[in-house]
């Protein structure tokens, strides 16, 4: 059987083997930061061989600590990595400087304090860092690249259709006038120029949509805002798209007992508003009727359109609102996918904004949420 001297000499051995296996540095040290013990990983991460650390300050391995003669210093950087530890500049002998972590406990032995720090190199893992960070920087890059081109390669397609047809239409209409002008009657020649007319004012309002929506700089200063009463406003906007589709349409009104007001350029909320309303006429079959409901909760106005409609398909919600969207269903009715987007960045600039709930065949609403007035 072995004697206590013999036990206690294998379990010293043992648990230097322990420490000079372990991948993380082990040291102590004293409170003037003079070291007592260092394991393999720790001579080797600092650069050194054998024992040459020992009896050498910890400030050699630390330059926060290099040129600092007083014990205060020694004592903060000791408060800051004790326990959880936290990550410092490390030296190696070389002078290299690297990345690494750096964890105190103390331990009072006879009377006398020493410290024991894990120390592990972060190079390597400061590496792969920034590289995972590049990786995701050149990611988002790409992916904004590919929403770019995605926006011109929509734009031309629809530029080239959507101009095109009206510019087809000016064409023939003028010919048509230099012609047979002679021979036409004055009410032919009427409805010749009255063709012209609408398409330029087609042309002119799709111009218009492209530029605001490709305004990019939009902070909301720009905006003419005035106090209106909301119900008198959404009143207006229905009567007067009433009148656009005669009989042809029902448009009902739903308000509320409260007065709402609310700040808001009154133009740039009528087209958004108009479009939303149009979107659910144009989307419906003929006799089907549009609801716009205006309500208040919690210092919101709350608008809602909704129609029995065509719907929209699940998978075109999550892009309905970017510019030149449009649904898979919406077959020959035409149109250029710039209104949602419009009415969008309108709510955006107004501290609003606009959600769509839609079933495919069943119908579609779409809730517009303001900030109110006076509350
Ligand atoms: N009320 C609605 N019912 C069904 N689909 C709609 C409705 N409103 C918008 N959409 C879909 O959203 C797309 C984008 O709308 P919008 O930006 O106004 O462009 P568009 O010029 O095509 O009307 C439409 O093309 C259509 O697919
Ligand atoms: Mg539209």
């Amino acid at each position: 059987m072995a004697n206590p001297q013999q036990e206690l000499e294998t379990s010293k051995q043992l648990l230097e083997a322990i420490l000079d296996n372990l991948v993380d540095g082990i040291l102590t040290f004293d409170e003037k930061g003079v070291i007592q013990l260092v394991n393999r990983a720790g001579v080797y991460i600092f650069g050194y061989e054998g024992d040459e650390l020992i009896g050498q300050n910890i400030r050699i391995l630390i330059p926060s600590l290099a040129n600092d003669a007083s014990q205060k210093e020694l004592k903060e950087l000791l408060k800051q990595v004790s326990g959880l530890g936290d990550e410092l500049e490390g030296q190696r002998k070389d002078g290299r400087i690297f990345p690494m972590y750096f964890a105190v406990s103390e331990v009072n032995l006879d009377h006398q304090k020493v410290y024991t720090a894990i120390i592990q190199d972060f190079t390597e893992r400061k590496f792969m860092e920034a590289q995972v960070w590049e990786k995701e920087r050149l990611n988002i890059e790409l992916e904004k690249e590919r929403g770019l081109r995605d926006v011109k390669n929509s734009f031309i397609s629809m530029m080239s259709h959507d101009l095109k047809t009206p510019l087809a239409a000016i064409r023939l209409a003028s010919s048509m006038l230099r012609n047979y002008g002679d021979r036409s009657s004055a009410e032919e020649k009427e409805e010749t120029y009255d063709t012209i007319d609408q398409q330029v004012e087609h042309l002119t309002e799709l111009i218009n949509d492209v530029m605001i929506i490709s305004r990019q700089d939009f902070t909301g200063a720009e905006l003419d805002r005035e106090i209106i009463d909301l119900e008198t406003y959404c009143r207006d906007i229905i009567e007067e798209l009433q009148l656009a589709y005669r009989m042809k349409r029902t448009l009902n009104f739903n308000g509320t007992d409260r007065r709402i007001e609310a700040l808001i350029d009154v133009k740039m909320m009528r087209r958004a508003l108009t479009n939303l309303l149009t979107n659910a006429i144009k989307y419906s079959p003929e006799g089907a009727p549009v609801n716009m409901e205006l309500a208040y909760a919690d210092c919101q106005a709350i608008i809602k359109i909704s129609d029995h409609g065509i719907g929209i398909p699940q998978e075109d919600l999550p892009r309905l609102f970017e510019p030149f969207s449009r649904a898979s269903n919406v077959g020959g009715i035409p149109g250029t996918g710039l209104g949602l987007a419009i009415a969008k960045q309108a709510m955006d600039l107004h501290g609003g904004s606009i959600t769509v709930a839609s079933e495919l065949g069943k119908g579609t609403t779409f809730t517009i949420i303001l900030p109110a007035e006076d509350c």
